[in-house]
């Protein structure tokens, strides 16, 4: 089986691609250093898949211990890097640690991955590359901002530094570029899911443990944007199809059919929903009446983007298929599973 290294594949979207990676046949291989991921994650995925993951409790920033993996598992022939710290309000506190975890793993990991002559790479990218965006849907051909958080400016560095490895004469990595909405739900098993640490900084978690009695009420942040009910607009995508976007991608790679070096993919449903929207929509979808307050603006936040997912579905023949009212009853069955 074709071999594939995942880095944070322990981590939320890490641990669905793992399992979408064994269920197309490929044999995949988890470095994680459980620094944001917990080590139930990987009984969950050997749980579903029914057999053992092969799994290196190593920090990507390591390149002793990355160029081992390398040597250890001998014929990887390409990997998805997903490890990385993702919290916009905490990259405000702690710039370096962001700086030298996201943009310093991916520098090693190029490095070891030249050395060791393995030549595909699907890389974890956010739209919050877009910054705010001056037309909605974004493209990828739309024109990334000056990104409002270091979280935001790691995600750019590293997809600048993707292209300058690219072009340079000796380059053999080709890359394809994920641009990632905003990844909700879990695997239907509820075996696999987001496991935030600590007080959730992202609205799902934070609806789903309002639900559960763990919070006490959940805050709206604005409710006087230009949107129609004046909550904040995102493309909220299933995260098991995200996950699958990883399998197509790493399978054109494979196949040698990438156009160039480097490509760039908006993954999202190409749906916009508001805060209100999504909240009222698990109202309905789970029977919890939710404690609501209204809220002022979070500093930093875009008003309004998702996703124009075209090019994905003409290059990649990739298109979600989960609702956004799936994607939520797939979270509250997730949370009341981590209640037990
Ligand atoms: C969504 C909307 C909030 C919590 C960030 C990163 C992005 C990705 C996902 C990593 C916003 C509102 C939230 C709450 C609320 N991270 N909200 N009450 O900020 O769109 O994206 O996380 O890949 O890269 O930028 O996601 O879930 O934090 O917020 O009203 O308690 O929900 O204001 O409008 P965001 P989010």
């Amino acid at each position: 089986m074709t071999k594939i290294l995942v880095t944070g594949g322990a981590g939320y979207i890490g641990s669905h691609a793992v399992v979408e990676l064994a269920q197309a046949g490929f044999q995949p291989v988890i470095i994680d250093n459980f620094s944001n991921s917990q080590e139930s994650a990987v009984a969950g995925i050997e749980a579903i898949l029914g057999t053992a993951v092969p799994l290196h409790r190593i920090d990507c920033g390591d390149a002793a211990a990355l160029r081992q993996v390398f040597e250890t598992e001998k014929d990887i022939k390409g990997v998805i890097h997903f490890a990385a710290y993702k919290a916009v309000g905490e990259s405000v506190a702690k710039p370096l640690a962001y700086f030298q975890n996201n943009v310093g793993s991916l520098l090693t990991l190029l490095e070891v991955m030249k050395e060791a002559g393995v030549e595909n790479l699907v890389f974890s990218s956010s739209c919050t590359v877009y910054g705010v965006p001056d037309a909605l849907p974004v493209t990828e051909a739309t024109p990334t901002k000056p990104a409002s958080s270091p979280y935001g400016r790691t995600k750019q560095m590293c997809e600048d530094i993707v292209h300058d490895v690219s072009g340079a004469p000796d380059n053999q990595i080709r890359t394809i570029l994920l641009r990632y909405f905003n990844p909700i739900g879990a695997h239907e098993s509820a075996k696999i899911g987001e496991l935030p640490l600590g007080v959730p900084n992202n609205l799902v978690p934070f609806i789903t443990q309002t639900a559960a009695g763990i919070r006490e009420k959940l805050t709206v942040y604005g409710t006087d944007y230009d949107t129609p009910d004046g909550s904040c607009i995102r493309d909220y995508i299933h995260v098991v199809d995200l996950a699958k976007a990883h399998v197509v991608a790493v399978q054109r790679l494979l196949d040698h059919k990438a156009s160039d070096t480097v490509e760039t993919f908006n993954v999202g449903t190409g749906h916009g929903n508001t805060v209100l929207e999504v909240v009222h929509t698990f109202e309905e979808v789970s029977g919890q009446k939710l404690n609501v307050e209204l809220g002022p603006r979070r500093p930093g936040d875009v008003p309004a983007i998702y996703a124009d997912a075209t090019k994905a579905e003409q290059v990649l023949g990739f298109k979600t298929e989960t609702s956004l009212a799936d994607s939520l009853a797939s979270s509250w069955k997730w949370q009341q599973t981590l209640a037990k």
